[in-house]
This record gives C-alpha cells, sequence and structure tokens, in this order.
C-alpha cells in the first residue's frame, strides 16, 4: 500500500466545505459522558485548527460505538462534542439528525470558519453497510473529503471510504503522522529495529507476528501470549494462560526466528500468584517452571532487566500490548519498566501501537516521551499486518490530482 497521500496541507482548501472524518469513538461513561480517554480528540485537533485557520467551512463526522442503525442516547456524540468545545476554546454545533432536515441545513448555511459537527453516522444502518446512496448524499454536504480518523481506516463504510468516490478525497494530518511512522518508519526501519509484543491472545498478534519477523532485529515476548511460547519450547506454566490451539504456531515461529537470524527474547521469570485478583500476592518464580497452581500475572525483575537492555540498544522500538495484567496496579510493574525504557530512549524512535499498549502507556504517563502512541486499535494492527485499509487506499496519493 502507497503510505504517500496527499494531505489537507497539498490542496487549497479555502473557503472550501470539508467532510472532515474523525475517530471520536473514546471510552466515556454511558451515564454522565465523561471521558476516560481523549487522546483521538485530541490527536484530531491539528487538522481541525488547520482547516479552520485557512479558513474552510468544516462538516466532522464520526462513529460512536456500535447502534447497528437505531438511535441509542447513550452512543450520541454529545460527550465528544462538549469535549472537543472545551478543547478548542468555541462553540460546536451538534446535528440533531443524522443526514436529515437538521443536518441538511446546518451544513447549508456553514460559513468559512464555522464547524459542526453531525450526529453518530451508525445511528443511521446506511452507513455499515456502505450504502453508496448514502455515501452519495453524505458527499452532497461538501466540496471535499478529508479523512482523519485512522482508528476506523479498517472500516469500509460510507463515511470512511464511500464517500470517497463521489469527492475529491485527502487525509488529514494525523493519518499522515500514522502513515509516517507506523508505515515508512517500519518499513525502511532504524536499526536496531525492537518489536515488544503482549497482551494476552497469540491469536490476536500472528498476522503481525509474521510481519515483524521480516522486519526486525529483536522480537520480544510478553504478557499472557508469552506462556504459550514457553510451552512451545517444552515449559511448565502451571495455571497461567494457555492458547492450546497455538503451541504448534508458536514452536513454527521459534524456529522462523532463528532461521531469519531474528533475536527472539521470551520472560525468564514471571510475579505469579494462587488466584486472579487485585489483591493476590505475587511471587517471583522461573517462567519455565511456574509451580502448578501459580498463574503469571507479570514479567519478573530478571525480566525487566532483559527486557529494558534490549530496548536501550534499540534505534526503533515498537510496542504493542502489555506484559501483564496491569490493569492491577500490583502487576503493572513490568509494563511499567517497558513504557519507561521506552520513554527513557530520546535518541530511538519509538511507536506504541494498538489497544491496550495506548491505555497503558497513558496510565503510566510517559505517552509525551513517546515519538508516535498511536490512535489505531484493529486499524494499527491490521495496519501493520500489512492489510490494504479501505479508508486510506481511496485517498489521492501524492502526485495524483484528487
Ligand atoms: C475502534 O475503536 O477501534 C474504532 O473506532 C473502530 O470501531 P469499530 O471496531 O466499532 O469499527
Amino acid at each position: 500500500m502507497n503510505y504517500d497521500k496527499k494531505t489537507v496541507r497539498d490542496i487549497d482548501v479555502t473557503g472550501k466545505k470539508i467532510l472532515l472524518r474523525c475517530d471520536f469513538n473514546v471510552p466515556h461513561d454511558k451515564k454522565t459522558g465523561v471521558i476516560h480517554d481523549d487522546t483521538r480528540i485530541v490527536s484530531t485537533l491539528p487538522t481541525i485548527r488547520y482547516l479552520l485557520e485557512q479558513g474552510a467551512a468544516v462538516i466532522l463526522l464520526s462513529h460512536m460505538g456500535r447502534p447497528h442503525g437505531e438511535w441509542q442516547q447513550e452512543m450520541s456524540l454529545f460527550s465528544a462534542r462538549d469535549h472537543l468545545e472545551r478543547l478548542l476554546g468555541r462553540p460546536v454545533p451538534l446535528t440533531q439528525d443524522v443526514l436529515g432536515p437538521d443536518t441538511k441545513a446546518k451544513c447549508a448555511a456553514l460559513q468559512p470558519g464555522e464547524l459542526l459537527l453531525v450526529e453518530n453516522l451508525r445511528f443511521r444502518i446506511e452507513e455499515e453497510k456502505n450504502d453508496p446512496d448514502f455515501a452519495k448524499e453524505l458527499a452532497s454536504l461538501a466540496d471535499l473529503f478529508v479523512f482523519d480518523a485512522f482508528g476506523a481506516a479498517h472500516r469500509a463504510h460510507a463515511s470512511t471510504a464511500g464517500v470517497a468516490e463521489y469527492l475529491p478525497s485527502v487525509a488529514g494530518l494525523l493519518v499522515e503522522k500514522e502513515l509516517a511512522f507506523l508505515g515508512k518508519a517500519l518499513d525502511d526501519p532504524k536499526r536496531p529495529l525492537v518489536a515488544i509484543l503482549g497482551g494476552a491472545k497469540v491469536a490476536d498478534k500472528i498476522g503481525v507476528i509474521n510481519s515483524l519477523l521480516h522486519k526486525a532485529d529483536t522480537i520480544i515476548i510478553g504478557g499472557g501470549m508469552s506462556y504459550t511460547f514457553q510451552v512451545a519450547q517444552g515449559g511448565r506454566i502451571g495455571a497461567s494462560l494457555l492458547d492450546e490451539d497455538h503451541i504448534v504456531y508458536a514452536r513454527e515461529m521459534i524456529a522462523k526466528a532463528q532461521e531469519l537470524g531474528v533475536k527472539l527474547l521470551l520472560p525468564v521469570d514471571n510475579v505469579a500468584t494462587a488466584e486472579f485478583s487485585a489483591e493476590a500476592e505475587g511471587q517471583v518464580v522461573p517462567s519455565m517452571s511456574i509451580p502448578v497452581g501459580l498463574m503469571g500475572m507479570d514479567i519478573g525483575p530478571e525480566t525487566v532487566k532483559l527486557f529494558t537492555q534490549a530496548i536501550q540498544g534499540a534505534a526503533t522500538v515498537f510496542w504493542n500490548g502489555p506484559m501483564g495484567v496491569f490493569e492491577f496496579p500490583n502487576f503493572a510493574a513490568g509494563t511499567n519498566a517497558v513504557a519507561k525504557a521506552l520513554a527513557q530512549q530520546k535518541e530511538a524512535v519509538t511507536i506504541v501501537g494498538g489497544g491496550d499498549s495506548v491505555s497503558a502507556i497513558e496510565k503510566t504517563g510517559y505517552g509525551q516521551n513517546i515519538s508516535h502512541v498511536s490512535t489505531g486499535g484493529g486499524a494499527a494492527l491490521e495496519f501493520l499486518e500489512g492489510l490494504e485499509l479501505p479508508a486510506i487506499a481511496c485517498l489521492a496519493d501524492r502526485g495524483e490530482t484528487p
């Protein structure tokens, strides 16, 4: 896939009406509307500000949750709107329907330098179906389409891809940054490239591991999925998480890493407990022989040293997935240590991608020191697997007329 997409900076947006697709699908309290993590909203501010400063009229589009065509008030974009108003210090009107009379009237009246947010597009079933008539009607509201919702780039919906059939379409500044880091920086990395993978399920990461095997110099595996790799090498893991269906895959991957000359690092010790509980007392045990009845909850202190050393020698680091049950403070030490090691690699390109690792890094407070924290969960993983993302593929390439 071509990462070199035309962006808002490459076209004349002054006086134009723009559909700006964002991903405001942020974790929030359904009753109070309080937003728990505003990374996705904050990350879109540069594009919004740029377009307004250039004198464009900006129609913001987004989804929230999965209402599948039903109007569900708890999935309204009102909390994202309120938050955006605070961040921008200006009012952001929210439409009372999706592509109904209110949307059409407000879009028609929108003036250069003004901003409007259309209610959750998934309140209309045509959105997820990528209905061509719906996409065409959406397109009729504006002169240009700007895609900045990297988190939804793997969805071929009316407002992510369908609309690009009918309007000149370019990338926003967030998408440009995502493509630069997840694409260019990992395809042609400053070496050595160290990839750290964690999280619970091996199955979720197979595509990413397969792809990184051909890019990375070192692959570090921690978190819930590491126990399956220990079993694949003859380890005993007690009551730790085991993905039986992927033991053979793990064995093949270990062999493949050897064949390709990729260094593979697995935990050498773990913090284990007798029960899965936030209060449980952890004990440090060897990763290859976790006693019967104990389950690994985090990487241990020797592993922290081993992984930290590998990170310290890297020129590019990519991290996806926590090292343990970081939601419980007693078992967050390994994840925090990896976050800290990344944050201290000031000369290196450091990239954190996908879902849990993003909340993990934000929780540690080290997010500011990372070169790029991706806003994509599933999208980032599919991108790293080398799959074509429909909402990116439909954007004009640089050098091409959008
Ligand atoms: C996400 O949260 O990963 C994106 O907003 C996409 O949401 P979806 O998985 O509901 O399409």
